[in-house]
């Protein structure tokens, strides 16, 4: 059946069988392949998309589900070649390693600071509880969380100074 999603903002069109997951509709049919795909049972989180701006894992939608929707993915989190201050937390505060997770780390952990611009650590583990790393041990997540958070804030306050 024909659906259309808009994808990081731009409408994409195709015709896909009942039974594809949006993971790979985004992956092979759009080759968005920042979006990854590794358990697929809805363990592990690397899947992480934003469908109208709520975390889902994307390996547990069908891609008919999302018709007519928006999907966000880690490819549109930069604006240009400015990095997202979640984006420029994990690099700073070294919250990946191999990466194999942080597109779904950085999707989730963005929608977490749109609903929660100053999440305690205790927040930040619970938002971030349906994703697994292997390889952090997730206090460097933590900590690039935070960083973004009160990066965010430090902007936005020298915006309002006088
Ligand atoms: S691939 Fe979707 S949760 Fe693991
Ligand atoms: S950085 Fe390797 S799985 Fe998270």
């Amino acid at each position: 059946m024909e659906i259309t999603v808009r994808v990081n903002g731009v409408p994409q069109t195709r015709d896909v069988e009942p039974r594809l997951l949006l993971t790979h509709f985004l992956r092979d049919e759009l080759r968005l392949t920042g979006t990854h795909w590794g358990c697929d049972t809805t363990n592990c989180g690397a899947c992480v998309v934003r469908l109208d701006g709520v975390p889902v894992k994307s390996c547990t939608v069908l891609a008919v589900m999302a018709d007519g929707a928006s999907v966000d993915t880690v490819e549109g989190l930069a604006h240009g070649a400015e990095l997202d201050p979640v984006q420029e937390g994990f690099v700073t505060c070294h919250g990946l390693q191999c990466g194999f997770c942080t597109p779904g780390m950085l999707m989730t952990t963005r929608a977490l600071l749109d609903r929660d611009p100053d999440p305690s650590p205790a927040t930040i583990r619970e938002a971030i509880s349906g994703q697994i790393c292997r390889c952090t041990g997730y206090e460097n997540i933590v900590r690039s969380v935070r960083w973004a958070a009160e990066r965010t804030q430090a902007e936005q306050q020298s915006e309002v100074a006088p």
